[in-house]
């Protein structure tokens, strides 16, 4: 079999690179007040879930893009996506004076909170760096990332992190095991900025953050205690969400009369996350949120999973 490697090392450019970027869950989501820049401190627990964004990026002299999968005609495909804006990031970080096209077929939900666009451009900064052979390091592709957005840093880092500043600032957090999710889906998404406005129009002005993450939940997580994680689970955005979108209340309590170990809003929404205790929990919960009709759709996943890599 020709591989990526086989190819590199005998000097010869692949035509074509595939990678998989995952999809995430905010395990803990404290926001501070708003800065002048317009975004808002973060201190956040990210975990990448087994949802995950493919793209092919083919050699090509000019950027074209192709949206694949579900939620797809709720893409954008011009010069405001995304993977399209970290493929021309690169090629000016870089100097290289090619184009690409890329394919995108979604796995995550579209915005639905899971941060789906910032695992394309993870994807895309991983593929391109590949398919143009400029090798850049992990942390320079970092970077790159973080002038993309927020959530696109730990798309490319993958399992769980501690998020600060803008949430780009990442510290790996220590994990035992596997955890079990059910995630609860609509397609009329949130909007990330709306979302944070609402939260700035009821929060208290001078509300305090904390210094760094749940020590509860870190310690949780350590263990690999899916009950104690289960009750440390938390969401400053989660009111926000649930003003903009009230049906998600009923969505939370089905899932937690399911017996989800706990239930969160994942981001900024409207997604809602329930941690089941095993694979067969997380299935069983996601069974009792399409029988009682409380949300459109329902797909189970598990984290940690590693970040943006490269598979074909
Ligand atoms: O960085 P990204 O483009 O993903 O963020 C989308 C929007 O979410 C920002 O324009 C901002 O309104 C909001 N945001 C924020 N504070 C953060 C991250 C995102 O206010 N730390």
């Amino acid at each position: 079999m020709t591989t990526l490697k086989h190819l590199s090392s005998v000097g010869v450019s692949p035509r074509s690179v595939l990678v998989r970027a995952p999809g995430k869950v905010n395990l803990s989501l404290h926001v501070g007040p708003v800065g002048e820049d317009g975004y808002h401190p973060l201190v956040t627990v990210f975990q990448a879930v087994s949802l995950y964004e493919e793209v092919v990026a083919t050699v090509s002299d000019t950027f074209t893009l192709e949206v694949l999968g579900p939620g797809a005609e709720l893409v954008p495909t011009d010069d405001t996506n995304l993977a399209l804006r970290a493929a021309r990031a690169l090629a000016e970080h870089t100097g290289v004076r090619q184009g690409a096209h890329l394919e995108i077929i979604k796995g995550v939900p579209v915005a639905g909170g899971m941060a789906g666009g910032s695992a394309d451009a993870a994807a895309t900064l991983v593929a391109l760096d590949a398919l143009w052979g400029t090798g850049l390091g992990r942390e320079e592709l970092s970077s790159v990332a973080a002038r993309l957005g927020a959530d696109v840093p730990f798309a490319l880092a993958g399992h769980t992190a501690v998020g600060t500043g803008r949430g780009d600032t990442l510290t790996p957090a220590m994990v035992h095991g596997q955890f079990h999710w059910a995630f609860a889906l609509r397609s009329a998404g949130l909007s990330t900025p709306a979302v944070f406005q609402h939260f700035d129009s009821v929060a208290d002005p001078g509300h305090d953050m904390p210094d760094g993450a749940d020590t509860e939940l870190m310690a949780a997580l350590r263990a690999g205690d899916a009950e104690r994680l289960g009750r440390a689970l938390s969401n400053d955005l989660e009111g926000s969400a649930l003003d903009l979108a009230p049906d998600l209340a009923e969505t939370m309590a089905v899932a937690r009369s399911a017996g989800a170990l706990g239930v969160v809003v994942s981001g900024s929404g409207p997604t809602v996350a329930a941690l089941g205790r095993s694979r067969q929990h997380a299935l069983a919960i996601a069974a009792a949120l399409t029988i009682a009709g409380v949300c459109e759709s329902v797909v189970c996943a598990s984290g940690p999973v590693p970040g943006a890599r490269v598979v074909g």
